[in-house]
């Protein structure tokens, strides 16, 4: 059974493990790992998703599942549960920057932006600022 969680700095190496897998940036986790959620098989990491909060505006981050968890619901319950927190935190929109799932997010109502208009708050994110390549597609959901 899969259990769902949030995130404290000693779950910083596991969450570490998982990104170096996915090849996903690392910058920023451990300033944003209080907003991270986690799933657990046990006690044994097998995904998370992270939130960075910038003003009043989300950055979804590190959403990552272990290969051999995928496609049981476990990244959508962890998106899920990121689009509730921003929610809880009176976010006006949640956007993210994504090189391999653009086909993934839409079903959460992430719909593709130029990264242009992505929200100036969200220059302050230093996987924003230059962790993440160029080529990524921005992707954002209004939540007012
Ligand atoms: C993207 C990811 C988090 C999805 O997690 P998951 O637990 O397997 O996803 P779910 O079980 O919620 O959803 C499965 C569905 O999503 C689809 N899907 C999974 N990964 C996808 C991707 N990269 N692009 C498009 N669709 C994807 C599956 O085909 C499946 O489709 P179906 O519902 O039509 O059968 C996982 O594949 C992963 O960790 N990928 C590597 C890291 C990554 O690319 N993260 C996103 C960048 S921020």
């Amino acid at each position: 059974m899969i259990t769902y969680c949030t995130a404290t700095s000693g779950d910083i190496p596991d969450i570490t493990t998982l990104l170096d897998e996915a090849h996903l940036p690392k910058a920023g986790l451990e300033a944003h790992v209080l907003n991270f959620i986690l799933a657990l098989d046990g006690e044994q990491v097998v995904g998370c998703a992270g939130l960075e909060v910038h003003q009043d505006c989300g950055l979804l981050r590190s959403v990552v599942v272990a290969p051999g968890y995928r496609t049981h619901g476990i990244g959508a319950k962890l998106t899920e549960g990121i689009i509730e927190l921003a929610q809880q935190k009176n976010l006006t929109s949640l956007s993210l920057l994504t090189e391999t799932a653009q086909n993934y997010f839409p079903r959460f109502g992430f719909v593709p932006v130029p990264r242009s208009e992505l929200p100036a708050a969200l220059e302050a994110s230093e996987e924003l600022r230059g962790a993440c390549p160029d080529t990524a597609t921005a992707m954002m959901l209004r939540l007012e």
